[in-house]
C-alpha cells in the first residue's frame, strides 16, 4: 500500500462525520472521502456508531432520502445520492465504509438502499429504451449485442489516452476506473446464485479468469492495485473518490444494482457482455498509451490482460452468458437488451465528460484543487 501525503492531508477525514455524544469515535473510523449531501452525511456520521440491536432508526435518513429522490433532477448525476448508494452497497461488498458490520441488513439501511435502487432503475428505464429485441435463441442474441457494440471510428477516450494523454491524464484515468476496478467483477459475482444452468456456466468461467484463476496475484483488481501503485497511487478502496465525478460513480453503482437485484439478473448479464465486448481493443489503446509514457509491463499488464481475456469474455459472455440466460428464460430478453444498453450509454457518457474535459485543458476530476494536488 502506498499513500501519499498530498492525498491524505487533502481529504480532511472529520469533515465527513461531526462528533456525536454517543459516537465512539476511533472505533469505526472515518472513510478515506467526504460526505457529498444530507443523506450522505447522515450515512457517514451513522456508519461510526455500532449497529443497535434494536430497529432504531438513523435520526432523518429516511426523510433524507426521501427528499433527496424527489429534488433530484437526475439521479444519474447526483453526488449525495450516487455516493450514498455506493456506501450502501459497500456494506454488502466490505471495505469501503469502517464499519459495525451488522449495518449491512439493519432495516433502516436496507429501505434507505431498495428505495435509491427504485429510483435509480427508474431513471434509467426512462432514459434509455430497450433497444429492438432480436430472436430470442443465443447465437441472435449474441449477434444483436456484437452489433451494438462495433467500434465506431472517430474520438475516443481511449485512442486519447494511446496518443496524446499526459502523464496527469493519464493518472486521472486510473483514478476515474479504480471506483470499480478495485472491485473487478464482484458486482456480478452477486448474480451467479441466481442463474440458470448454461449462463451461470459462463459467468463461472468468466469470473475464474477474473479472480486470477486460483492465483490470488492474478485477481484482476489485484494486478489493478498494482498498477497504481507503480503510478505512485494510493490503492486503499475509495482513497480518491472525492476526486471522481457521480457519472463514473454511477457506472459502478448501476453494476451493483443489476448485480445485487435478482429480478436484474437479465440486466446484470446484458450489461456484463457489453463491457467484456467493449474491453479488449481499449485497454490495448490504454496499454500502449502508458508505453508511449515510458512506463513497463510493471504499469501494463493490467491493460495487456485484458486485451487476450475479455477477447475470449466477449465471445462467453455474448452467446452463453446472455445468450443463454435469453434461451432458458425468455421473458428476460427485453432486460438483457436493456442492460446492454445502459451499460453503452452510462459508461459512454462517463467517458465523453472525460474525453471533453481533457479537450478543453481542464482535469477531469471533481474538485480541480485537489486534482492538481494528486499529480
Ligand atoms: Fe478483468
Ligand atoms: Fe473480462
Amino acid at each position: 500500500m502506498n499513500a501519499p501525503a498530498t492525498t491524505d492531508a487533502a481529504l480532511d477525514r472529520d469533515a465527513a462525520a461531526p462528533s456525536g455524544a454517543d459516537s465512539p469515535r476511533g472505533r469505526f473510523p472515518a472513510p478515506p472521502f467526504r460526505s457529498r449531501g444530507p443523506v450522505s452525511a447522515i450515512l457517514l456520521e451513522t456508519l461510526r456508531r455500532p449497529a443497535p440491536d434494536s430497529d432504531e432508526r438513523p435520526e432523518g435518513l429516511a426523510l433524507a432520502v426521501e427528499k433527496a429522490i424527489s429534488e433530484t433532477p437526475d439521479i444519474v448525476r447526483d453526488d449525495d445520492l450516487q455516493l450514498s448508494l455506493l456506501i450502501l452497497q459497500g456494506l454488502h461488498y466490505g471495505g469501503v465504509v469502517p464499519s459495525d458490520e451488522r449495518w449491512e441488513w439493519h432495516p433502516s439501511l436496507v429501505a434507505a438502499r431498495v428505495a435509491i435502487d427504485a429510483a435509480f432503475e427508474r431513471r434509467l428505464r426512462e432514459l434509455i429504451p430497450v433497444p429492438e429485441l432480436p430472436d430470442g435463441d443465443a447465437e441472435s442474441v449474441a449477434a444483436a449485442l456484437f452489433t451494438l457494440t462495433k467500434p465506431t471510428p472517430g474520438p475516443s477516450l481511449a485512442r486519447f489516452v494511446a496518443k496524446q494523454a499526459s502523464e496527469e491524464q493519464a493518472r486521472e484515468y486510473v483514478i476515474l476506473r479504480s471506483v470499480y476496478t478495485l472491485k473487478e467483477a464482484d458486482a456480478q459475482t452477486w448474480s451467479v446464485p441466481r442463474l440458470p444452468g448454461r449462463a451461470k456456466a459462463a459467468l463461472m468461467e468468466i469470473q475464474a479468469d477474473e479472480y486470477g484463476g486460483g492465483r490470488p496475484e492474478r485477481m484482476h483488481s489485484e494486478i489493478f492495485a498494482r498498477t497504481m501503485r507503480e503510478l505512485g497511487l494510493d490503492d486503499r478502496y475509495g482513497a480518491y473518490l472525492d476526486l471522481v465525478p457521480a457519472s463514473t460513480i454511477a457506472s459502478f453503482t448501476m453494476m451493483g444494482l443489476f448485480g445485487l437485484n435478482r429480478r436484474l439478473r437479465g440486466a446484470m448479464a446484458g450489461h456484463y457482455a457489453v463491457y467484456e465486448m467493449t474491453s479488449s481493443l481499449p485497454n490495448r489503446l490504454i496499454g500502449d498509451g502508458f508505453r508511449r509514457l515510458g512506463y513497463g509491463a510493471e504499469v501494463t499488464d493490467y491493460f495487456d490482460e485484458h486485451v487476450e481475456a475479455d477477447a475470449v469474455h466477449e465471445q462467453i459472455a455474448g452467446r452463453d452468458l446472455a445468450g443463454g440466460l435469453a434461451e432458458h428464460e425468455p421473458a428476460l430478453l427485453p432486460d438483457i437488451m436493456f442492460g446492454a444498453k445502459a451499460s453503452m450509454v452510462l459508461d459512454g457518457e462517463a467517458a465523453a465528460e472525460t474525453l471533453a474535459a481533457w479537450e478543453g485543458g481542464r482535469s477531469a476530476l471533481r474538485r480541480r484543487a485537489l486534482a492538481e494536488r494528486v499529480a
